[in-house]
């Protein structure tokens, strides 16, 4: 199985990341949940990282708190998004599995620089402050990941923060910025491609339909996160964003992108955070980033049914 660290605030889409990752075992080894601050504050994406893997049945999976801040810029949160817990919609009780003691960033250094050169993969499903932290602290860690693919970003449609930025990269652009640069390889799922990622009516049904405590829970919080979707969009088929890294992870041919270079703007008040994707290739720059932009909805929200069916 490929090995994975999940760099996560959940945040009811981030929850169904985790999940679909968990129900494909034989395809993904998840070695560890690193949380970072946005969605909610750092204490609670711990947590609910926590009160996720409880539900899921693996309490072993180890949960890190990494950087309560992002780099340069205040925290910014989305409780209007995701309610005050962060998982609004669901009824889990608190957790009684531990917090790791270590910092998630000097663990993901730790697991790094002890693996072999190209095995693990990173997947950064919230502001990127842990991973650029790591890559400050220990450039070496760079050239020992197999790929990192970040949920993040926007392109033609613009942004859902700013009229120009994604969430993500709007909360901590610097830590964006110093990923982007890297040089580590990188796939970016924006919101080019997850607002594709509709949850239809009748899939919510299935998926409460599966009866397990996993599923019932997890319908919860997508029809808590669907109502924003209802109210700000007017739609009944609200997208999840997170859990697209997943399905590309497990079913790369279910996406179509392009390789691109991608800066992060950082200087202009009005457009911070925005993800310059240069699609059309017009400044002759060498792509850093395979950007993708089409999904197959369907099938995703099937093979996304089926992992989670696979959960107590
Ligand atoms: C991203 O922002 C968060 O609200 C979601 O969890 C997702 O990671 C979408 O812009
Ligand atoms: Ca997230």
């Amino acid at each position: 199985a490929r090995k994975l660290i999940i760099d996560t605030d959940p945040g009811q889409d981030d929850a169904f990341a985790i999940l679909m990752a968990l129900g494909a075992r034989e395809a993904l080894e998840v070695l560890g949940i690193t949380t970072c601050a946005g969605n909610i504050p750092l204490a609670l994406t711990q947590r609910n990282a926590r009160q996720v893997l409880e539900l899921a049945g693996r309490p072993d999976i180890p949960v890190f708190a990494g950087c309560p801040r992002p780099m340069v810029k205040a925290l910014e949160t989305a409780e209007r998004v995701h309610g005050d817990s962060g998982l609004d919609g669901c009824d889990l009780p608190q957790p009684t599995m531990p917090l790791q003691s270590e910092h998630a960033v000097a663990w993901m250094i730790r697991t790094l620089m002890a693996a072999a050169e190209g095995e693990i993969t990173v997947c950064t499903l919230g502001p990127m402050t842990n991973l650029a932290v790591a890559m400050v602290m220990e450039p070496r860690i760079v050239p020992r990941i197999r790929e990192v693919v970040l949920m993040g970003g926007g392109f033609f449609e613009g942004g859902n923060t700013t009229p120009a930025a994604e969430f993500n990269i709007y909360v901590d652009p610097h830590a964006a910025h110093t990923v982007f640069t890297s040089g580590v390889p990188l796939t970016m799922v924006p919101i080019d491609c997850t607002y594709q990622a509709k949850m239809t009516p009748e899939w919510l049904s299935e998926l409460r339909g599966l009866g397990t405590q996993t599923a019932v829970q997890a319908a919860g919080m997508a029809e808590f996160y669907q109502r924003y979707g209802n109210e700000k969009f007017g739609v009944t088929d609200y997208c999840l964003h997170d859990p697209c890294v997943i399905g590309y992870l497990l079913a790369p041919h279910l996406f179509e992108g392009r390789d691109c270079h991608v800066a992060i703007e950082l200087q202009s008040p009005k457009t911070i955070g925005m993800t310059i994707v240069d699609w059309w290739n017009v400044t002759k720059l060498a792509p850093n980033c395979r950007v993708l932009k089409k999904l197959d909805n369907s099938a995703f929200y099937e093979l996304m049914l089926e992992k989670i069916s696979c959960l107590p």
